[in-house]
């Protein structure tokens, strides 16, 4: 079965674009992100992501990982973690969960500055 590799670029189900340039031998990636939305009034620009990949023998080929999106145009930090797929026909998908973490002014707005969600990518047709 074919395995999956994170590096490339991917598209998400909001629209979001993503790419991972490169991944080391200890599965610490680097890349960048474009989302197509934004909690903010701010324009939207190209963003640092750093992750981590899980490179243990027995994930058999669709393994874990995570990445932190550092966005260069607001104040906040987005948290993703999930795993990537390989289907039947040797299709990948990256199946993720993420947290959204809003700078807030003070103690009392905490409780509203995280946002959590799902996103699903899938490899950019282009360069299937
Ligand atoms: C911000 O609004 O402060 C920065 C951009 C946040 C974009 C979020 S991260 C989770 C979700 N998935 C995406 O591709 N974009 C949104």
């Amino acid at each position: 079965k074919k395995k999956c590799s994170l590096v490339g670029r991917w598209v998400n189900d909001l629209g979001s674009n993503m790419t991972i340039t490169t991944v080391n031998g200890n599965g610490v990636f680097a890349g960048s992100y474009h989302t197509a939305v934004t909690a903010t009034s701010k324009e939207i620009k190209l963003s640092p992501l750093q992750g981590s990949l899980q490179k243990s023998p027995n994930q058999k080929g669709q393994p874990t990982f995570g990445f932190t999106v550092n966005w260069s145009f607001s104040d906040s930090i987005t948290v993703f973690t999930g795993q990537c797929f390989v289907d039947e026909n040797g299709k990948e998908e990256l199946r993720t969960m993420w947290l959204l973490r809003s700078h807030v002014d003070r103690i009392k707005d905490d409780w509203k500055a995280t946002r959590v969600g799902i996103n699903v990518f899938t490899r950019l047709q282009s360069q299937e």
